[in-house]
C-alpha cells in the first residue's frame, strides 16, 4: 500500500490497518501518502462526496468500503457587513456547517467510520462536546455499528445530544469538562475495545483536509492570505495544516496561506502557549459559553503548535461577549452560525485592528457548526 501511518516525533511507521493512537514514544500519529500526481478523482463516490473525491491522497481503498452519507461540497458566501465589520476588503466563509449531520465533523467521520469498519470493529466511541458525538451516531447508524458516546454533564447543547440520541448512540455522562470525558474514552478504548474516533484519530484528520481543498477549488487554486479557524482540540488546525502543506508539496497550489487558530478566552491553552513561544503548555479548566470549544488540554497540542510554526501563523483569544457579537453580526448577515464558529470572525476583527492582518489580505473563516446547533448564547 502506497499509504502509511507514521509517528509525527520520532517517525516510526505503522500499516494503515493497524489501531494505535500514539506511538510508543508518545507522539501523535499521522497518515503518510507517497504518491500525490493530481487533486481530483472523479468517478462512482468521487462525484457525490466531497471527501472521498480525494480519495487517493485520504484513503485509498475501494469504494465498496467506504461508509459515505455523502458529505462535503459545502458553499463559500461572501456579505460586504461582515468585511466592513472585520476590516477587510474580501472576506469568504466556508460554511461546514452544511454538512449532513450538520458541522464539520461529517468529514472526518466519515473515514473514521469507513476504517472502523473495515477493520471489524463492534463498538466505536467519542468524547465530545455534541458535534462529534452527533456525527459518530449518525454515521454509526450508517454502518449497523454500536456507538457510545461519553458527554460532559450539563455542558453540551441539547439539541446536539437529541441528535446523537435520535440516531440511537448509547450515551454515557461524564460528571466533570471535555478532558475528563476524553481520559475515560480512552480507558474505554483500552479496557472495552472501543474503536477511538475523536481527532486523536489520525484517520479523522485526513477527511477534515478536505474542507481546504474543497475552498481552494471553489477558488480556482487562488488561495487566501489567511484560512482562520476556532481552536479546541485543535484537530482542524492541524488537518489544515496538513493539508496546505501537502497541496504545496504536490503543485496543486504555489502559495501557503497563513493560518489563524482563535480561542475562546476561558478556554485558551493553546493562546497562553503561543505567547510563551510555545516553551510552556499548562492545561486548564475552561469556562466558555462557546461550548463546542470548551477544551481545556487539546489532544492535538503538538501537531498544531508544529502548524504554526510550518504556515507562520498566529493564535488569537476572544471573550465571550466578543464571540456573541460577532456571531449576531454572521446570523443578521443571513448566513448563521454556533457561537463557536463565530469566534473566527471576533479574533480576525481583533488581528486587523493590531495590524497582523492587513486590509487588502483575502481572508477565509471557516464557520464549524450549523446555527440549529446551540442556538442559545446568554
Ligand atoms: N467548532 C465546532 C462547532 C466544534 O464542534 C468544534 C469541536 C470546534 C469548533 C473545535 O474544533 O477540536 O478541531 O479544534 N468540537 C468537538 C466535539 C470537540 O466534540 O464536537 P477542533
Amino acid at each position: 500500500m502506497l499509504s502509511f501511518q507514521s509517528c509525527i516525533r520520532c517517525f516510526q511507521k505503522y500499516d494503515l490497518n493497524q489501531i494505535i493512537y500514539r506511538c510508543e514514544c508518545g507522539g501523535l500519529i499521522e497518515i503518510k501518502h507517497s504518491v500525490f500526481p493530481s487533486p481530483l478523482g472523479g468517478e462512482g463516490l468521487g462525484v457525490r462526496s466531497g471527501v472521498w473525491r480525494f480519495k487517493d491522497y485520504v484513503l485509498p481503498i475501494p469504494d465498496s468500503e467506504i461508509v459515505s452519507h455523502p458529505e462535503g461540497f459545502t458553499r463559500v458566501y461572501e456579505r460586504e457587513s461582515l468585511s466592513r465589520w472585520a476590516g477587510v476588503d474580501k472576506l469568504l466563509f466556508k460554511h461546514e456547517g452544511e454538512n449532513p449531520t450538520g458541522s464539520f465533523k461529517d468529514r472526518g467521520m466519515t473515514v473514521a467510520v469507513t476504517q472502523a469498519k473495515r477493520l471489524g470493529q463492534k463498538l466505536i466511541g467519542c468524547a465530545s462536546t455534541g458535534n462529534t458525538s452527533a456525527s459518530l451516531a449518525s454515521y454509526g447508524a450508517q454502518a449497523g455499528l454500536k456507538t457510545v458516546i461519553f458527554l460532559p454533564e450539563g455542558k453540551v447543547a441539547p439539541s446536539k445530544i437529541a441528535q446523537a440520541i435520535a440516531y440511537g448512540a448509547e450515551t454515557r455522562m461524564i460528571e466533570g469538562d471535555f478532558d475528563t470525558a476524553m481520559a475515560k474514552v480512552l480507558e474505554a478504548s483500552h479496557d472495552e475495545g472501543l474503536y477511538l474516533v475523536n481527532s486523536i484519530n489520525p484517520f479523522r484528520l485526513e477527511g477534515q483536509k478536505t474542507i481546504m481543498w474543497e475552498l481552494f477549488e471553489q477558488l480556482d487554486w487562488q488561495v487566501p492570505d489567511w484560512i482562520v479557524v476556532p481552536g479546541g482540540n485543535l484537530g482542524n488546525t492541524s488537518a489544515f495544516g496538513k493539508a496546505i502543506l501537502e497541496a504545496y508539496e504536490a503543485g496543486w497550489i504555489t502559495k501557503k496561506p497563513r493560518i489563524a487558530v482563535i480561542q475562546a478566552e476561558r478556554a485558551n491553552p493553546f493562546y497562553q502557549s503561543f505567547l510563551s513561544g510555545f516553551e510552556d503548555f499548562a492545561p486548564m479548566h475552561p469556562d466558555t459559553r462557546a461550548s463546542a470549544i470548551n477544551i481545556g488540554n487539546p489532544v492535538n497540542f503538538e501537531k498544531a503548535k508544529r502548524v504554526i510554526s510550518d504556515l507562520n501563523g498566529r493564535v488569537e483569544q476572544a471573550t465571550d461577549a466578543e464571540i456573541k457579537e460577532a456571531k449576531i453580526q454572521i446570523d443578521h448577515s443571513g448566513i448563521g452560525c454556533e457561537p463557536s464558529s463565530a469566534a473566527t470572525l471576533a479574533g480576525l476583527q481583533k488581528l486587523v485592528a493590531q495590524k497582523f492582518v492587513r486590509p487588502d489580505e483575502v481572508v477565509a473563516c471557516v464557520l464549524t457548526g450549523n446555527v440549529l446547533k446551540d442556538p442559545v448564547m446568554s
